[in-house]
């Protein structure tokens, strides 16, 4: 296996003053983009779980939208399955949903019922936390649905903002942090 060493940060673009005034946008694209950003990305994640000792990893959770293509790939790698969190209305069988506060309003998420069993092994991917209230969310769904939650990954962790106190206490992963 070719070890894949990165400076992810220096190939993350900051975008100043988006989506509003005041906030740095990271944007992740140009990581993506480069040849070897997705599999340096998921090596990585793979190894910060293998340190964990957490055991196997029966699913993948992918958070809409940037979560799906971190945690579909992580699922490849790991061979284990995906199951997506969607926001509403989009998936067609019945679901379980969940409500969250943002700053202003609410949002919410869903996952199929019949996606993932009582005692399954999970762990949930997203591109960033920020408030933790996505993350936080879908780890009610989870619960909903019996299954395990054994950790959380994020590419992107924003320290700042304190998100993983908004989270229920299992291991979190995450490979870059402002
Ligand atoms: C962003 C990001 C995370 C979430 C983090 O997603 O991709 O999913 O916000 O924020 P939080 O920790 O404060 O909840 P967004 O809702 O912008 O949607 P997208 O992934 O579809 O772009
Ligand atoms: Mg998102």
């Amino acid at each position: 296996m070719v070890k894949y060493s990165m400076d992810f940060k220096s190939i993350i673009r900051d975008i100043p003053d988006f989506p509003q005034q005041g906030i740095i946008f990271r944007d992740i694209t140009p990581l993506l983009a480069h040849r070897d950003g997705l599999t340096a990305i998921i090596q990585d994640f793979k190894t910060k779980f293998a340190e964990l000792n957490i055991g196997e990893i029966d699913c993948i959770i992918g958070i809409e939208s940037r979560g799906f293509i971190l945690g579909a790939a992580l699922a490849m790698a790991l061979g284990c399955s995906f199951v997506p969190v969607r926001k509403p209305k989009k998936l067609p069988s019945a679901v379980f949903r969940v409500e969250y506060s943002l700053e202003y309003g609410t949002d919410t998420l869903e996952m199929h019922q019949d996606a993932i069993s009582v005692g399954e092994r999970v762990v949930i991917i997203d591109d960033v936390i920020a408030t933790g209230g996505t993350a936080a969310a879908t780890a009610k769904l989870i619960k909903e649905a019996g299954a395990e939650l054994l950790g959380y990954g994020f590419l992107i962790e924003l320290d700042f903002l304190n998100g993983r106190k908004a989270l229920p206490e299992v291991p979190i992963v995450s490979l870059v942090n402002y």
